[in-house]
Order: C-alpha cells, then structure tokens, then sequence
C-alpha cells in the first residue's frame, strides 16, 4: 500500500468535516483537488473509504479503520518532532562520556553539575585506561572522551582544558617528607609503586625519568590509582600520581607530596573525539561546559 502523508493529511481533514467542501477551506486547497487526493488514496488502498448516501458523505469500515491508523500515525510523527525539538534544546538525550581512569576523580563532579543543569539528559560514565579510551574514540563508541594529551598519530580533536600536575607521593613517616628540596637524583635509591603499561600517568613518568637520564625502580604494578595510594601509605615505597587523585588524602594529611626539584610533571586535560565525528547536541553542550566551567566545579587539592 503506497500511502504518502500529503493524502493521510487530506483524508484526516475530509473524515473531520465528513464534507470535501470544508476540507478545502481548511487546507486552503481547491475542492477538486481534494477529490482528486482521496480518489488517488482509495485506488492504492483497494476500497472505498467514504460512501455518499444522500446528500451526506460517510466514512466506510475501511474509511474507519483508515482513519484511526492515520491518526497513530499523525500522533507518532508529533511525538518524534517534539522529542527532536526537545534535543535541539537539549532538554533531553543520551550522553556517552569514557574517561582515562585518573580523571574519574574529578569527571562525575563535572557529569554531576551538568545534569543538574539538563535534567532530561541520560548519562553514562566509562572509566578505563588511556589506551582503551583512545581505542573507544576511535570506534566511535562515545560521544566524548577525556585523557591527557591523545598521540598525534590518531586522527582527533583534542582541546586542553584543565592542568594535570602529577605528583611523588609518599606516607608521612617517610624520611624524604618534609624535605625542603629533594634533588631527582635520589629517587633513584627510592621503590615505586607504579601505574600498569598503558597508563598515561604511567608513560608520563617513564618518560619524564627517561629525560633526567634517571633509573626508577618499581616494585608492585598496579590497575588503580586507590591502589597505590593505599599501597604508599602501607609503607610499600613512592609513588607518582595526578594531584587530582589526592582530595581526601591530602586533607587528612594520610599521604604527603614530596618537594622533589623537577616535580609536578606538568600535564593537561584534554577533551577529544574522533575528527569529523557529528557531535549531538547534548556532546556539543557538554563540550562547551567542560571548557568553560570546569576549573569553576573542580578545585584542584592543594599541597599543604
Ligand atoms: P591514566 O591517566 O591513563 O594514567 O589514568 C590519564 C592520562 O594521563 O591519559
């Protein structure tokens, strides 16, 4: 049955009025030419759909049956355009947000205070690993995604929009805490507890104690940064962290930061998705608020 909606249109207005007279009036057409639309509607759905006894005119069981199907379908394609204009203005839709695992000690304060502010919006939070966030953005499987700064070989968009200083951690008790300045040089005596491969925190270190032509030992490997701070104030050695992990710890004073010449190693946040990816309206909303607000929503721990 080929039924187009120009004719569901004319029929719906024709079965109202039960005259082609005032269907014309009201969809400013001529009366022949909604004759015309209903005799070309009738032809592709095989029967009549009005009979004329007398002077009035009467939907048959098929004009019925046709008009109560044209009236769902006029009632779904009123839902959708509202949904839709409702995406425009972001009032609602979904939001897909992965994040390397460090930032997830600030990102559900940013997702937190968005959706406050777009109460309809569903959103999901992915924490993982840098690599398998790179490897998510490039499979297109979320909207945005926010890591330190992504390899240029991936074809992305990356904009920074917060510091990411990482830090040497130790517990309180240990002989380098409180020192005024302690030279890189002598960490090489010290243990650390360190970030599993594919960690960005993890290639950041590697690479920052590469360039000082610095030895690092490491003990333990380990998947989460909870992990290694628990580890370090257990006394398991030194660690190197983002400062944005150390909210509580810094606080209740259960870990200390090391003056360490060279340290924090200086890194940033970064917002990125695939090159030439559309973003929705609820991504290009989010986007904007990460860049503009973010350091207002997070306040990055300070070091006592
Ligand atoms: P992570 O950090 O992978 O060590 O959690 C994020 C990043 O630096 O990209």
């Amino acid at each position: 049955m080929h039924v187009t909606l120009r004719q569901m249109r004319v029929f719906e207005a024709v079965a109202r009025h039960l005259s082609y007279t005032r269907a014309a009036e009201e969809l400013f057409l001529t009366q022949p030419a909604v004759s015309m639309q209903i005799k070309q509607l009738e032809e592709n759905v095989g029967l009549p759909l009005f009979e004329q006894l007398g002077k009035r005119l009467y939907l048959t069981e098929a004009g019925d049956e046709m008009l109560r199907c044209s009236r769902a379908v006029s009632r779904q394609l009123k839902e959708a355009e509202e949904i839709i204009e409702d995406m425009k203005g972001v009032r609602r839709g979904r939001l897909q947000v992965v994040v390397a695992s460090t930032a997830g000690f600030f990102a559900p304060r940013l997702l937190t205070a968005f959706a406050k502010e777009h109460e309809g919006v569903t959103i999901s939070l992915d924490l993982t690993n840098r690599e398998n966030v790179l490897r998510q953005v490039m499979d297109n499987e979320t909207d945005l995604a926010i890591m330190g700064q992504p390899p240029e070989e991936y074809d992305l968009e990356s904009e920074p929009f917060m510091e990411n200083p990482l830090v040497v951690i130790a517990a309180p008790d240990h002989p380098l805490a409180g020192n005024k300045r302690v030279p890189v040089k002598r960490l090489q005596d010290e243990t650390f507890v360190v970030r599993e491969r594919g960690s960005g925190t993890r290639g950041a270190t590697e690479r920052f104690f590469r360039e000082k032509e610095i030895t690092w030992k490491y003990g333990m490997e380990m998947t989460s940064n909870e992990a290694i701070k628990q580890s370090v104030m257990a006394g398991m050695g030194l660690g190197v962290v983002s400062l944005h992990t150390l909210e509580m710890e810094l606080e209740t004073g259960r870990l200390v930061v090391l003056n360490v010449a060279g340290f924090p190693i200086m890194r940033s946040w970064y917002l990125v998705h695939r090159k030439g990816k559309r973003l929705s309206p609820v991504a290009q909303v989010f986007r904007e608020f990460v860049l503009q607000r973010a350091s207002e929503v997070w306040q990055m721990p300070q070091v006592a």
